[in-house]
């Protein structure tokens, strides 16, 4: 019989076997590759000493391959829960030294488990994903431990807040669960995302393609827009992972963390009264709005390399943690088109199903015309900003900075669709469309230039401005640049306590 003492050694070697994964060789390919293994990646992230391991244990329980002899403790996956910022998380780091950190079925059945118990606790699931795929050997098993986590991201989705982190090359399944859930982070130069490879690309199709250009960091971030962050290396893109978190709430029944600041509430900014030019057709950064007004200038902006034309991101005013939606005229004038409406509408049906309330910057000259827009559909693509802030329900403020001209004045959070406050600079421009595409369709076949002039002057006199949208309350206030940031949070104060519901139904039906 095993006295106590061999029993305890039994324990800390079982332990020990599972703290080492696929073994030394395969961690050292790891840091070699400018790679943190699953438990150095879950330590870095979470705050120091919180984790608690669950089964650390867990076997696989395939005997295809000879897979028998070879049943490493954890399986491949480390996962648990800890805190963030003093805030309950849960967590799970694919350990690419077992198996490629591929997924078996006890792998996905561990995973499920924390993401059930994420769900019950009211906490954001967090995947740090490094992982090959479904685990070959066990064929359909695995396929159905992914079946198993899809259903469940999904279920979790707008309860918790999902956040994905891909960390290595991760292929088949392993891309989409990352797609189900809310945000996407990715690090430069060692993580990868695809559901085939170059090599079954080129058999299939003949084309060649390295693995960077299909699909790494910078291809996610700034050509198919799957990803919304990029790392530097492991530990930079886990710190960005924390500053995303401290602007959301834990669950779908709280409000995001209020954070204290020293920014003051009714400080003006007076070099925004010069933001905006005189020349309406001259471009201006929004972002330097955006950072002169947030608190202490801190704005984490989603997808930055993504649909330029359209910024959206977190900041807090007055300690509140609000979503920013806002036109670029910097980047294509600012103009709608399918990958900018996608984005932002997506933004805003995260921010309206965590209870984040959406401001939104409007200089937009209209949608992009176009055959390459029509054919691919802007139209059902530009219905999805439409649905998603007629959709929401937070409090939403709306300040029109230059042009709303359009479709685009209505989508882009107007009072007709929903907004709770509208402000307009005295520089605003409402109308139906700007002053040049005006004369030219009312006065058609008029060949004076001279003439054209005028009216066009006339025109802008009198219609692209914000008084005829005053006069009829569809803006509440004209304000001065300089008291943008006092006006927002007045407005956030006001609306904190809006209660406001859509007609009960099973789910709406977005343009998809
Ligand atoms: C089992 C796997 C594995 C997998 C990798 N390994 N992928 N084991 N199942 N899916 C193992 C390797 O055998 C190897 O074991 C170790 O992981 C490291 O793999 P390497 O190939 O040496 O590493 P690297 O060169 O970095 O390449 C990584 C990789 C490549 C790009 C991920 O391994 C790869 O292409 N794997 C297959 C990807 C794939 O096709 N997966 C199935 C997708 S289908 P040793 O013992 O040598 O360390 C799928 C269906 C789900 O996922 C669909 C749901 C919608």
């Amino acid at each position: 019989m095993q006295n106590l003492q061999d029993k305890f050694k039994v324990f800390e070697e079982r332990d020990k076997e599972a703290e080492v994964g696929g073994g030394l060789k395969r961690v050292e390919k790891q840091h070699q590759a400018g790679k943190l293994t699953a438990r150095e990646r879950i330590e870095r992230f979470l705050d120091h000493g919180t984790f608690v391991e669950l089964d650390k244990l867990v076997k696989h329980t395939c005997t295809n391959f000879d897979m028998d002899k070879n049943r490493i403790p954890g399986d491949g996956v480390v996962t648990g829960h800890g805190k963030v910022d003093g805030r309950l998380i849960y967590v799970f780091a694919q350990d690419f030294t077992v198996f490629g950190g591929s997924l078996s079925l006890s792998n996905a059945q561990k995973i499920v488990k924390i993401s059930k118990m994420a769900m019950k606790m009211g906490a954001p699931i967090i995947g740090l994903n490094d992982s090959g795929g479904a685990r070959i050997q066990e064929g359909v098993q695995s396929l159905a431990g992914y079946a198993d986590i899809f259903l469940l991201n999904v279920k979790a989705s707008g309860v918790v807040p999902q956040i994905s982190a891909i960390m290595g090359p991760c292929a088949g399944g392993a891309v989409y669960s990352p797609a189900l859930t809310d945000f996407t982070f990715m690090v430069k130069d060692t993580s990868y995302m695809f559901v085939t490879g170059p090599d079954v690309i080129k058999t299939v199709t003949h084309e060649e393609v390295t693995k960077e250009e299909l699909g790494g960091a910078m291809t996610h971030n700034e050509k198919s827009g799957v990803a919304h962050f990029v790392g530097d290396d492991d530990e930079h893109m886990l710190m960005m992972l924390r500053e995303l978190l401290s602007f959301l709430p834990s669950n779908n029944m709280e409000d995001a963390p209020m954070i204290p600041t020293t920014d003051n509430a009714q400080r003006q900014e007076e070099s925004l009264q010069e933001l905006i030019p005189a020349d309406p057709n001259k471009p201006y950064d929004m972002h330097e709005l955006i950072t002169k007004v947030v608190d202490d200038q801190h704005f984490l902006e989603v997808q930055p390399h993504y649909a330029q034309n359209m910024i959206v991101g977190f900041a807090r005013l007055g300690g509140r943690s609000v979503g920013i939606v806002a036109n670029q005229p910097n980047y294509l004038a600012g103009v709608l088109d399918i990958n900018s409406s996608v984005k932002g509408a997506r933004f805003v049906r995260f921010c309206d199903a965590f209870n984040i309330p959406i401001v939104t910057f409007v200089d937009v000259p209209g949608f992009l015309p176009g055959t390459v827009q029509e054919f691919g559909g802007i139209i059902k693509h530009g219905a999805k900003l439409l649905y998603a802030f007629s959709e929401a329900t937070v409090p939403k403020i709306t300040l029109i900075t230059r042009k709303a001209y359009g479709g685009a004045y209505d989508v882009m959070s107007s009072k007709h669709i929903g907004a709770d406050v509208n402000f307009a600079y005295p520089t605003a421009e409402i109308a139906v469309m700007g002053p040049e595409g005006a004369v030219n369709i009312i006065f058609r076949g008029d060949t004076d230039d001279i003439a054209k002039a005028e009216r066009v002057d006339d025109y802008r006199d009198n219609f692209a401005n914000p008084y005829r949208a005053a006069e009829l309350g569809y803006i509440d206030e004209i304000i001065y640049p300089k008291e943008t940031r006092f006006k927002l949070i007045q407005a956030l104060e006001m609306t904190q306590n809006k209660s406001e519901c859509n007609p009960p139904k099973k789910h709406g039906n977005i343009p998809l």
